[in-house]
C-alpha cells in the first residue's frame, strides 16, 4: 500500500487513537477533526491486525451513523477523503467497501468497511448477526444505546479464533456534547465502567482549539454569528447542555429530575385501580405505550400523575401488546379503566379484516377502548409541557427495558426535538422522526387526554367519559403558555 496518506492527529485525537480501551468516545466542538481521526483509525487498525498464517490481515468493521442520509452525506464523505477509492473497491448495494492491498513487507490487508444506519434499538437486528472486529459510531449522541449494547457482543468476532483472533477489537465514536442526561454522559462521565475511555476536546474559541490549521481563518467567530448562546455553548465550547438542544422537554425533565420525580420506586401502598394505558400506532408495526394514573387526592388545580410504565416495540403483531398489557396487570394488580388509541387506530390493517380499535375491543372489552382527542402537534406538545409541570412522577418501570426493542422512556422523552435551521438560523418547527418519536407521540396522547379531563370536569378525577365531538380546543389550550 502506497504512504499517500498524510494523516497527522490534534493533540487530544492522537491520545484518542493511540488507546487501546474497549469503548472510547471523543466529544468536542464542530469542525474538530473528530471523524477524520475516527476514519484514519479503520484504516490504522486493519493496517495493525497481525496476518493469518496466509499472510492476510483480516479485519471487519462497522461504521454507524443514525440515518441512511447522514451516513451517506456526511459520514461517507469524510471517510472517503482519508480512504482513496483507490485503496478497495465500493459495493453499493451493500453499502460496504473492501480494502484489500499488499503491504511491503508482503502481507496484504483485506478489510471491509460496513456503513449502516440504525437510529432505532429495534435496528439492533441489522447487527444480530454480524462478526466483527470492531466498529465507529459516528455523532454517538444520535444513536440509541441498545446499539451500543449489541455492538459489544458483535466486535472481536473476526478473524476467528482459527484465523488467529483479533489483535485489537473494540469501539470509537465521536460526537458533539451530549446533554447531562444523556445515556453517553452517564456512561462515559459518571459510571465509566472499566475498559471505557473518553476524551474531550477543547472548544472552539479556547486558546488550546484544536484542528484551528485545517479550518478557515475566523472559522468558530463566524460560526457564532446569530446563534443563541445555548447553541455555541454546545456546538463551538463544546461545554454537556443540561439538556438536549431543541429538546421540547429536557428542561422540564430536568426539574422534574432534581425534584426527585424521575426514576422513583413504586410505593407498596398504592392500589392497582384507575390505570389508563395510551397508545401510538407508527408506521411498520412500531408501537409505544404508557401507562398512566392519577393519584388518590389529585383535584383540579394541580392533578397528580403517576407514569407507571412504558413499552416500545417494533414489528410484532398486535396480540403481542395485548398480552403485555395483560402481563403488567397481572404483575401489578392493575385494574385498567381505559385504553386510548390514537386516530389511526380506526383504519384496517392490511393483517386482518378488523382495525386496530375492533381487534382491541375483542380483546380487552368493548367498554375498555377508546380514540383520544386529535388536535395539532403543537397543542399536543404544549400538553405534554402542561403535564411535567403538574404533580407528575415517573416510576423506574418507565426506563426499564423489557426487551431489546424496548428503550428507555423518560430518554425518549427527553431526546424528542427539533433540529436547528442552519440557514433560517432558527429552529425547525417539526420534530425529528427517528426511535424516540413514537414514545413521544404517545405521551402527547396522554397528555392531551388528562389535560381534556382536567379542563371538562374541573376538580374530577379520572373517569371515562363520552368523547365530544365539538370542542373547540383554542379553549383548552389557550392558557396553557
Ligand atoms: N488532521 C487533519 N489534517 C487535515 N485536515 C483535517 C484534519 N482533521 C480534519 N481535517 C479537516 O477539518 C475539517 C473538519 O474535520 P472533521 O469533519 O473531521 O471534524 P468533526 O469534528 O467531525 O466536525 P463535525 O463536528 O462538523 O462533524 C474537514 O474539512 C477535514 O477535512
Ligand atoms: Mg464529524
Amino acid at each position: 500500500m502506497s504512504a499517500a496518506l498524510c494523516y497527522r492527529a490534534p493533540t487530544t485525537l492522537a491520545r484518542f487513537m493511540r488507546s487501546n480501551a474497549f469503548v472510547r468516545a471523543v466529544v468536542g466542538p464542530v469542525g474538530s477533526g473528530k471523524s477524520s481521526a475516527c476514519c484514519v483509525e479503520v484504516l490504522r487498525r486493519a493496517i495493525a491486525q497481525e496476518p493469518g498464517e496466509d499472510k492476510v490481515r483480516r479485519t471487519r468493521f462497522a461504521v454507524i451513523r443514525n440515518t441512511y442520509r447522514e451516513l451517506k452525506d456526511t459520514t461517507r464523505k469524510t471517510f472517503e477523503q482519508w480512504v482513496p477509492a483507490k485503496l478497495g473497491s465500493w459495493k453499493e448495494q451493500d453499502f460496504t467497501f473492501t480494502i484489500d492491498k499488499p503491504l511491503t513487507d508482503v502481507t496484504r490487508v483485506h478489510c471491509e468497511v460496513l456503513f449502516r444506519a440504525l437510529d432505532r434499538p429495534q435496528d439492533v437486528q441489522k447487527l444480530l448477526s454480524l462478526e466483527l472486529t470492531g466498529a465507529y459510531i459516528n455523532e454517538a449522541r444520535q444513536v440509541p444505546k441498545a446499539i451500543l449494547d449489541v455492538l459489544s457482543s458483535r466486535v472481536g468476532r473476526y478473524p476467528s479464533k482459527a484465523q488467529g483472533g483479533a489483535t485489537w477489537f473494540g469501539i470509537w465514536m465521536d460526537t458533539n456534547p451530549w446533554f447531562t442526561g444523556h445515556w453517553g454522559y452517564k456512561l462515559f462521565s459518571k459510571d465509566r465502567p472499566e475498559g471505557f475511555e473518553l476524551f474531550e476536546q477543547p472548544g472552539g474559541r479556547a486558546a488550546s482549539a484544536e484542528n484551528l490549521e485545517n479550518l478557515p481563518v475566523g472559522y468558530y467567530d463566524r460560526l457564532c454569528a446569530g446563534k443563541d448562546s445555548a447553541w455555541v455553548d454546545e456546538y463551538v465550547d463544546s461545554n454537556y447542555p443540561t439538556n438536549d438542544v431543541g429538546s421540547f422537554y429536557g428542561v422540564l425533565l430536568a426539574a422534574l429530575e432534581v425534584r426527585g420525580a424521575l426514576g422513583v420506586e413504586a410505593p407498596r401502598d398504592v392500589g392497582g385501580d384507575g390505570v389508563f394505558t395510551f397508545w401510538d400506532l407508527g408506521r411498520a408495526d412500531d408501537t409505544a405505550i404508557w401507562w398512566l394514573r392519577l393519584r388518590e387526592g389529585s383535584t383540579s388545580e394541580r392533578p397528580r400523575v403517576d407514569v407507571l410504565s412504558h413499552y416500545a416495540g417494533h414489528g410484532e403483531n398486535l396480540s403481542h401488546y395485548f398480552g403485555v398489557l395483560e402481563e403488567r396487570a397481572r404483575q401489578s394488580g392493575w385494574k385498567y379503566v381505559r385504553h386510548v388509541f390514537p386516530h389511526d387506530a380506526r383504519a384496517k390493517t392490511l393483517a386482518s379484516e378488523l382495525s386496530v380499535i375492533e381487534q382491541a375491543a375483542r380483546r380487552l372489552g368493548a367498554g375498555m377502548v377508546e380514540i383520544g382527542p386529535e388536535l395539532s402537534l403543537k397543542d399536543g406538545i404544549a400538553a405534554v409541557r402542561w403535564l411535567l409541570q403538574q404533580e407528575v412522577r415517573f416510576f423506574a418501570a418507565c426506563s426499564a427495558l423489557a426487551s431489546p426493542k424496548d428503550c428507555d422512556g423518560v430518554d425518549a422523552l427527553r431526546s424528542y426535538r427539533r433540529l436547528w435551521d442552519e440557514e433560517r438560523k432558527c429552529f425547525r418547527e417539526e420534530p425529528v422522526h427517528d426511535w424516540a418519536s413514537h414514545t413521544a407521540d404517545a405521551f402527547r396522547y396522554a397528555a392531551l387526554f388528562i389535560k381534556r379531563a382536567e379542563y371538562l370536569t374541573r376538580g374530577l378525577r379520572l373517569q371515562p367519559f363520552a368523547v365530544p365531538t365539538q370542542l373547540t380546543y383554542g379553549e383548552v389550550f389557550e392558557e396553557l403558555e
